[in-house]
């Protein structure tokens, strides 16, 4: 069944507003976070209105309720990456606050001088910098499996820097700069063969494809509410449960705890023994929403429906003169990072704005890959399923726009 878009685009009140000298909004910058639908604004409304109550502590009604839609969201999320049980899933902060937990928790403890991390040259940097902090803390080094122009992981050259020093391999699922798709399960399986433990950095690609953590058998992966129509500041740690159970915590606190005494304290099972501290709880049951929501169009349909847009906006793109595309692989989800002659990204971003349209203009916390492309930045147009082929045809009308500005 096909997506209904009047009816996906009606579900999101901030499409129906003009900005900029009466300009209807076109958001295209769902890769930096996505807008959020009304389901999840008033799951999140009502927690607050009705039941503001702490978890996992209260006897009393609203304390019970809130712990029920906290705990009932992360079933959800069980099943909407099908993992084997709730217990694997760790609230967090968001995908940054989950790969910094793994690095200070698995890796602190587990990996050694020598032992190599293998990431790859397209991560984000919160798939880079808790692996440097690690490097320094313990001794392990940070090895960078590179990318070919398309900005394609060169899959020769990451199955040669697997080797028996290999410990840890966690690389991005989708690329939020290029779009490009890795080929996950290949890269897991080798990372498997010498006996790595894997992380998936999944941010990127939940909104848009389904992602399936039994299949993929990774060790670890991560997501973050907010690009996938719920709130900030919520997120997703899945880890394997025999990794989980022998992880030390990174955060001490309340509800993380069995017994405290000033001798010796104990600490909860997982995931409570990651979660310490009182979480945002609205957020959560905001993300249960969002689930439901993106479950209940389908990740199938969604992904049918994105391909289209990326085909019908890099052919409408692609006619602009002086247009060049970053991020080019044939496995990509709609993301479309570009340049024209030699405007800079930041006026690119600034005269779209001015037309209603929002882009994110920058390095998009991925400088290395602006490195390997010898560029500072790049604009970056990024589609969901409320997005149109009307959206496409106004940002190419204002990209022909800058070029009457600056070219
Ligand atoms: N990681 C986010 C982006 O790609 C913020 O824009």
């Amino acid at each position: 069944m096909s997506l209904n878009i009047d009816k996906i685009r009606s579900d999101f009140p901030a499409l129906n507003q003009r900005i900029n000298d009466d300009k209807p909004l076109v958001y295209l910058d769902n890769a930096a976070t996505t807008l959020k639908s009304k389901p999840v604004i008033e799951a999140v409304n009502q927690h607050y209105q009705m039941e503001s109550a702490n978890i996992h502590r209260g006897v009393h009604y609203l304390s019970e309720l809130a712990t029920q839609k906290y705990e009932d969201t992360r079933e959800k999320v069980k099943r909407f990456i099908n993992a084997p049980k709730k217990e694997q899933i760790v609230f967090t902060s968001g995908t940054t606050a989950a790969i910094n937990l793994v690095a200070q928790s698995y890796g602190k403890t587990y990996l050694q001088e020598g032992d190599e991390i293998l990431i790859t040259h397209m991560e984000h940097h919160s798939n880079i910098v808790p692996w440097q902090i690690l490097c320094e803390q313990v001794g392990c080094v940070l090895k960078v499996a590179p990318i070919n122009d398309d900005g394609e992981v060169i899959m020769d050259e990451y199955l040669a820097m697997l080797t028996e020093k290999t410990k840890f391999v966690s690389f991005v699922y989708v690329s939020n700069s290029l779009g490009t798709i890795n080929p996950a399960k290949q890269m897991i399986d080798a990372a498997h063969a010498v006996g790595a433990i894997v992380l998936v950095d999944a941010a990127q690609a939940v909104a848009h494809m389904s992602v399936d953590v039994k299949d993929l058998d990774c060790e670890f992966m991560t997501f973050s509410g907010h690009k996938l129509f719920g709130p900030t500041g919520t997120g997703v740690l899945y880890g394997k449960e025999e990794l989980l159970a022998k992880m030390p915590p990174v955060m001490g606190g309340g509800d993380m705890i069995l017994n405290v005494t000033f001798e010796k304290t104990t600490y909860n099972r997982p995931p409570y023994k990651f979660e310490a501290g009182t979480p945002h709880i609205a957020g959560v049951i905001g993300l249960g929403a969002a689930i439901d929501y993106v479950s209940e169009l389908g990740l199938e349909e969604i992904a049918a429906y994105e391909q289209q847009l990326l085909d019908y906006a890099t052919n409408s793109l692609d006619n602009i003169p002086g247009i060049r595309f970053f991020g080019t692989s044939k496995h990509k989800t709609a993301i479309i990072s570009f340049l024209i002659d030699d405007v800079h990204p930041h006026d690119i971003g600034s005269i779209l704005d001015l037309q209603g349209v929002a882009i994110r203009a920058g390095h998009h916390c991925t400088q290395p890959v602006m490195q390997r492309f010898d560029i500072p930045a790049t604009g970056r147009a990024s589609f969901s399923i409320y997005n149109t082929h009307e959206d496409i045809d106004t940002l190419a009308q204002a990209i022909h726009k800058v070029k009457e500005v600056f070219v």
